[in-house]
């Protein structure tokens, strides 16, 4: 059975991105692949030190729950990250997450190992809310960001969905149609190619 990668990148509890995750699943559900759920404000994630000690190895010395990551961050078909935009970037615990990857960054570009799967195209999603109203552009960095880390473990960066004018806990709930478009995209991420939509 492949698998799907879920992380949930907000530090708030059942807050918008979570709840916009919730969503993209219930879509992606309806296919074989087995999704692995990961709340990062759940687990023990300490920061990069840039120590350099995976300079020569490509593996992180730090020990905490970053570790079992790492595999799943090679070996998994899909993965899908959800978070919100904090002051134009992703929240403190999204952007630790993602700079832990530098290990895999090292593997790649400096040790020269390839991150993915013979004969699978793996192939990454980002789900995005920002509270400011009617830009775009509130998502430009996160979207760098998040295409960096998948470019790093081998994931196409295959679509996004962002919503602007999110900001108090529930609004997801109340802008229509965003239930039935997430729950679409995360199936057709699973199943076939799906083109990058701005919302
Ligand atoms: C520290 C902080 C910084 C924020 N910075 C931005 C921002 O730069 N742009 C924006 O559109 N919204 C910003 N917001 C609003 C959040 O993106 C918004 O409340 C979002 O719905 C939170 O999603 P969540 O419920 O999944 O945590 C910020 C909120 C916080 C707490």
């Amino acid at each position: 059975m492949p698998d799907l990668l879920a992380v949930y990148g907000s530090p708030r509890k059942g807050g918008n991105s979570s709840v916009l995750l919730d969503y993209f699943l219930e879509g992606a559900s309806r296919s074989s692949y087995s999704i692995d759920r990961i709340f990062l404000r759940d687990i023990e994630l300490f920061p990069c030190t840039e120590c350099g000690r995976c300079a020569k190895t490509g593996s992180c010395v730090i020990q905490d729950d970053m570790e079992p990551l790492y595999d799943k961050l090679l070996q998994y078909e899909r993965m899908v990250l959800s978070c919100p935009v904090f002051f134009l970037g992703p929240p403190a615990v999204t952007k630790a997450f993602i700079d832990r990857g530098q290990a895999l960054w090292i593997r790649k570009y400096i040790l020269g190992i390839k991150p993915g799967i013979q004969g699978v195209q793996k192939k990454g999603f980002l789900l995005s809310v920002g509270g400011f109203k009617g830009s775009d552009n509130i998502f430009a960095c996160t979207r760098s960001i998040v295409k960096a880390i998948y470019s790093t473990c081998g994931f196409k960066y295959a679509g996004e969905l962002l919503f602007s004018g999110i900001d108090h806990i529930g609004d997801i709930k109340k802008r229509k149609g965003v239930r039935d478009i997430a729950v679409k995209a995360g199936y057709e991420f699973v199943i076939q190619n799906y083109n990058i939509q701005h919302l």
